[in-house]
């Protein structure tokens, strides 16, 4: 009997992943007539989709029948059926054959755990079922991916056929911890915005965004009782341009740019994403990225002329030319020296975990300069005290003396991955950045630790040539993103709780730039946080990208096209000629160019061999066609710059 249940299980099995082979492939769905013919692409890419015969069409009256608990997933899916379908959406408590069903499983399915959830679309109904509330919300934003992708627009879309492919997906996430992180700190965005991004990122299953609310250019939460923190530390100068080269502010110039969250904001966000499925986890950056803080209360510095500081305005105040940590021109940090240091993080720790619900709360701890503690007398009163030998011992000092207040108020204690330096508790959690040979090391010392590392998930990172973005020290393409995998070689999987991207904002002054950032390669990293590893496959993910783009085109949210660009790398041959390779981030593009200072188009030459500039031209201009399409953005190059990147 076992035997032929086992005989039976591989073919269905067998069955199961023969089908999956099946949309590993783009598939169009039968939509003749429609506006657009929908490819099933669902991002992050599920555990499994079996796709069947037929088509479900969307009824003039869509019913809705719902568990208990479900008001969060039914709202969501009737606002964008209303809004771009115009049907007419209700939800019912009884009903013969209602067009959708959102149920809880009454017997707990254990292959779904807390947040999966099965997705059946049959002819005439569509029906989601899951453990939890966050399972069924999972599932309807994968069904929301099924629609055409006019269900994204913000209006009324006519003659559009609401047809749907009829699929059985099975789906639940490699990890529970699926963060992105928003740096409100160097620049400020406002509630709304914030919104916004919760929005946009529940859209890719995104779970966590980590609030990254102080630091030197800004200090964002109000904190009752220390009211210098807003009044003074939430204002700078405002600058435009590149932030870190900017002239330093003189002393007439406005303070008047910036912002902050009242406690009333931060429960309205916390409530906000909580409807969603979300949590918010605070950081407050010490004892380094501390500047706001200091310029508001100087007495938590160990420099006496820290009653000179302002809030940073972006102009310099770091050497970095020795690497990390790097050389403080000014004493950016909180003095590990001084109690009133503790005393005032236990009054801002004991706010924050009370306004925050999430379990941990995130402590920094990166990138603190040593030089001024090095030349302290205080720091070496302390060092003597408590017998520490080296300055990285001091800082652990620190570290250990928050992780005690944070726990104190009932909270996890989690920190970037220098406070590992040291000597770290063994209950502090680690966010590994520099890399992940410190989130494999944290994990194998049973630490938990969550996964950020910046050669993947750095989403400030440039993602295209320097020539066409916003300049930061490092480049990201998607492709590289794409290749993140949470859960290295080496490490100790129990211990890896999560993963995720983090957008820093130097480079970043408004919104529609958060949101070009973010897009496409917050994709990849939704799909290297959710999808089995076997799942990824690039070819495909490039053609769900695709129609991704057309989905976030219709929604108004801004992305980059930089897969569609050119990509430069320069050489010089033997005799020293400069010799010009272009290549494409993705297969089934061609490269015309021009070097006569005119725009190509598909009919200059079309790349096939490396360019040597003829001697006179002063410029190189590409363009990236797909047929008879142009895709990519006209890229244009003086030959000096490219002359400087053969050095
Ligand atoms: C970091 O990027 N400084 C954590």
């Amino acid at each position: 009997m076992k035997k032929i249940f086992l005989i039976i299980s591989i073919c269905i099995f067998a069955a199961n992943s023969y089908a999956q082979n099946i949309v590993s492939e783009p598939e169009i769905s039968e939509g003749e007539g429609s506006v657009s013919q929908t490819q099933i692409a669902i991002i992050p890419e599920p555990v499994s989709l079996m796709k069947k015969a037929g088509t479900f069409t969307l009824p003039e009256n869509v019913s809705i029948l719902a568990s208990e608990g479900l008001q969060q997933s039914i709202a969501f899916l009737s606002e964008r059926i209303t809004i771009a379908t115009g049907k007419f959406v209700s939800t019912v408590t009884t009903a013969n054959h209602p067009t959708i069903k959102l149920i809880i499983n009454t017997q707990n399915d254990n292959q779904l755990g807390l947040e999966g959830y099965k997705l059946n679309v049959n002819p005439t109904q569509i029906v989601i079922t899951a453990n939890k509330p966050a399972g069924i919300f999972w599932g309807v934003q994968s069904l929301i991916q099924l629609f055409p992708v006019e269900i994204e627009s913000k209006e009324l879309m006519e003659n559009v056929k609401w047809k749907l492919p009829c699929v059985d997906v099975i789906d639940y996430p490699k990890l529970g911890w699926r963060g992105l992180m928003f740096d409100v700190a160097r620049h400020f965005f406002t509630k709304e915005e914030v919104k916004q991004f919760i929005d946009n990122m529940v859209r890719y299953k995104f779970n966590l965004l980590h609030f990254h609310l102080t630091d030197d250019e800004g200090w964002r939460i109000e904190i009752k009782g220390l009211p210098k923190l807003t009044e003074v530390g939430a204002w700078n100068v405002k600058k435009t341009g590149t932030f870190g080269d900017f002239i330093p502010p003189t002393a007439d110039e406005p303070r008047t740019y910036g912002g902050f969250y009242t406690q009333e904001d931060i429960k309205e966000l916390v409530q906000y994403a909580q409807e969603r499925f979300v949590n918010i986890m605070p950081e407050i950056d010490v004892p380094g990225h501390s500047l706001a803080a200091i310029a508001s209360y100087p007495e938590l510095s160990c420099t006496p002329d820290a009653i000179n500081y302002k809030v940073r305005s972006g102009e310099k105040i770091m050497d970095w030319s020795r690497g990390a940590p790097p050389l403080a021109l000014i004493d950016n940090t909180l003095c590990p020296a001084n109690e009133k240091v503790y005393v005032f993080l236990d009054y801002v720790i004991t706010q924050v975990a009370r306004l925050f619900p999430f379990e941990y709360i995130h402590m920094g701890g990166d990138e603190a300069p040593h030089n001024f503690w090095e030349k302290n007398d205080q720091v070496k009163a302390l060092m003597q005290r408590e017998g520490l030998k080296t300055i990285p011992q001091v800082q652990a000092y620190f570290e250990k003396r928050v992780e005690k207040i944070v726990v104190s108020k009932g909270k996890k204690f989690m920190g970037w991955d220098e406070i590992l330096e040291g000597g770290v508790s063994p209950t502090a959690s680690v966010m590994s950045w520099r890399g992940v040979k410190y989130g494999i090391q944290a994990s194998k010392d049973k630490h938990n630790v969550v996964m950020s590392p910046t050669d993947f998930a750095y989403l400030d990172y440039m993602q295209a040539d320097a020539i066409t973005e916003p300049r930061v020290y490092a480049s990201t393409r998607l492709n590289k993103s794409y290749q993140f995998n949470p859960i290295p070689a080496g490490a100790d999987p129990k211990y890896i709780i999560g993963g995720q991207a983090n957008l820093w904002t130097e480079q970043i002054f408004n919104f529609r730039q958060v949101q070009y950032m973010l897009w496409p390669r917050a994709f990849a990293i939704s799909e290297a946080i959710w999808s089995p590893i076997e799942r990824k496959n690039w070819t495909n993910f490039v053609s769900r990208t695709e129609e991704h783009f057309k989905r976030l085109d219709l929604a108004e949210v801004k992305y980059s096209p930089a897969i569609y660009d050119p990509i430069f790398t320069v050489k010089r041959s033997a005799d020293k000629q400069l010799m010009i390779e272009l290549t494409t981030e993705i297969d089934g593009l061609d490269i015309y160019y021009s070097f006569d200072n005119s725009s190509p188009d598909r009919f200059y030459p079309k790349y096939t061999t490396a360019l040597t500039p003829p001697k006179d031209a002063g410029i190189l201009r590409v363009i990236t066609y797909r047929g008879k399409q142009p895709v990519g953005r006209l890229i244009s190059i003086p030959i000096p710059d490219l002359q400087k990147r053969a050095k």
